[in-house]
């Protein structure tokens, strides 16, 4: 059940970048509400103005497992979960300073989710099984090592999401694993290339969603990332290497 007409979705990290144009293209696709979830809800408050009465806001860590439990007995017509909310530590595995920066990625990129989707699994299921959309990167298909321990995280995020299809699959919830190229957000502003726009990346991602793709590659740097995957994985990590600086 992968529509979004006349449905309550749930976005996380709604206050900007991503999530925020998320929030922006589920009301333009005709979603009755969106819960707009955020770590602070005043940072909400635009998004809620324009969205005159469809978007509610949900003060949301998703790092504190009683926040997520709240969020999921409050609003059971959730029918569409979109884990959007993530970090990003922008060094290596051997170049971080500590493993600080690398568990903290885990605890919001990978046991955020964990704590989402178990969350809201009864929840989707009493709504036709519903829909999860997971946001990884091109990051989790293959490590790439200026951003080595986030690349980990994302690639937790992709193995959680195979594992989260199979089993929900008999309680009919849809899960869809996305894995951008750079996006033009705050997390992204350190790396100097071409980017998407955030609301083109996210409208891209919605009607892939309806069309029905588990496996979301929504911009072209994303789409020849997976094509070499599936014709020289070998090629496609020795280039992700060579953007070490030397
Ligand atoms: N930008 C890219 O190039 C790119 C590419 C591939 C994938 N992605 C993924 O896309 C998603 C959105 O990223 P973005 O580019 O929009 O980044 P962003 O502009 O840095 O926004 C990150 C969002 O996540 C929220 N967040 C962080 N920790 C949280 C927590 N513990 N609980 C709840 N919310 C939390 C932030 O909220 P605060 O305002 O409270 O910090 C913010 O709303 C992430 O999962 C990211 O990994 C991004």
């Amino acid at each position: 059940m992968s529509k979004i007409k006349d449905r309550a979705a749930l976005v996380t990290g709604a206050n900007r970048g991503i999530g925020k144009a998320f929030v922006e293209e589920l009301l333009a696709a005709g979603a009755a509400k969106v819960y707009a979830a955020a770590r602070d809800p005043k940072t909400l408050e635009e998004l809620v103005e324009a969205g005159a009465g469809r978007v509610v806001p949900v003060a949301l860590d998703v790092t504190k497992p009683e926040m997520i439990e709240a969020a999921a007995s409050r609003h059971g017509d959730v029918a569409l979960l979109i884990n959007n909310a993530g970090i990003a530590n922008n060094a290596g595995i051997i170049d971080a300073e500590d493993t600080g920066a690398a568990r903290a990625e885990m605890e919001t990129n990978y046991f955020g989710v964990l704590n989402m989707v178990r969350a809201f699994a009864p929840v989707l299921a009493g709504n036709d099984g519903g829909a999860i959309v997971n946001i990884s990167s091109v990051a989790g298909r293959v490590n790439f090592p200026v951003i080595g321990s986030y690349s980990a995280s994302k690639a937790a995020v992709h193995s959680l999401t195979q594992g989260v299809r199979a089993e929900l699959a008999a309680q009919g919830t849809f899960v869809a694993g996305v894995y951008p190229g750079p996006v033009d957000t705050a997390m992204a502003a350190e790396f100097p290339m071409d980017k998407l726009k955030p609301n083109d990346v996210a409208r891209t991602i919605l009607e892939s969603l309806e069309a029905g793709e588990e496996d979301i590659y929504p911009d072209p740097v994303s789409s020849e990332l997976n094509a070499g995957l599936l014709s020289d994985p070998k090629a496609v990590e020795r280039r992700a290497g060579e953007m070490l600086p030397s």
